[in-house]
């Protein structure tokens, strides 16, 4: 077990265990302050875009912003998925999901519309585009995906910080949240049949996103 294991471990336990206050303790919660702070930079990048909008066009394109830190737990456990080395510097190599940001819209076009105000800002590294509704996963799962980097300013250093965002549909979200629950409640193998139902949802969800986009449209030139 390497130093951030034990650590990684021993956070993530039930048990109220002390973890020695190490250097390496230190390194890694200093590591999360950093995260937090990348957060905090994307979730105002995104909150002044809306802004913007919202003057222009009179309507808000982001419906919420969600954010996230990943456990240590989670950290752990995808790091042994993954076959990483658990150290300080292949988390932050490695690992591109620590920090989380997900955009709920509420239009298709709005997806696309945000992820490219924010892909072309200067200090803003564009590092992976997956783009699951273009492409939507075998079980029907449909959101945009980036992973980007961007730099933060601490007292004595700037700090590149990588920042998952997901950008999604409030009905793509919908689908997202209750197949996470059954995948969550049957350990991964949902039942044939409640896949097939899943998988059929997602479509029908998505056809409603395009009829009330069209909708919205048509009213726009009324
Ligand atoms: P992870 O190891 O799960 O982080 O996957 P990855 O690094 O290969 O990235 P991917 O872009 O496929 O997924 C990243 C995240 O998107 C996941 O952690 C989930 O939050 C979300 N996600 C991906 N696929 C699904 C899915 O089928 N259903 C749901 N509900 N969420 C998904
Ligand atoms: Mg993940």
């Amino acid at each position: 077990m390497t130093e951030l294991e034990k650590i990684l471990s021993a956070l993530g336990g039930d048990d109220e265990e002390i973890v020695d206050y190490t250097q390496m303790r230190r390194d890694f919660e200093e590591a999360m302050m950093m995260y937090a702070g990348a957060i905090r930079e994307v979730r105002t990048k995104l909150e002044v875009l809306n802004d913007e909008f919202k003057i222009r066009s009179r309507r808000n394109p982001i419906h919420y912003i969600n954010s996230r830190i990943k456990t240590p737990a989670s950290i752990l456990e995808k790091m042994h998925r993954r076959g990483y080395p658990v150290t300080m510097e292949s988390l932050r190599e490695n690992m591109h999901d620590i920090a989380g940001v997900r955009v709920i819209c509420a239009y298709g076009s709005d997806i696309y519309s945000i992820a490219e105000m924010l892909m072309k800002q200067d200090d803003v590294m564009v590092l992976m585009v997956k783009d699951y509704i273009k492409n939507p996963k075998a079980n029907g799962y449909r959101s945009l995906h980036l992973v980007i980097e961007i730099p933060v300013y601490f007292s004595d250093k700037k700090q590149f910080l990588k920042v998952e965002v997901q950008i999604r549909t409030m009905a793509m979200d919908f689908w997202a949240s209750l197949e996470h629950q059954i995948r969550y409640k049957t350990d991964g193998k949902p039942s044939e049949e409640i896949s097939n139902e899943l998988r059929e949802c997602a479509e029908i969800i998505h056809d409603t996103d395009a009829k009330m986009e069209r909708l919205y449209t048509m009213m726009q030139s009324l």
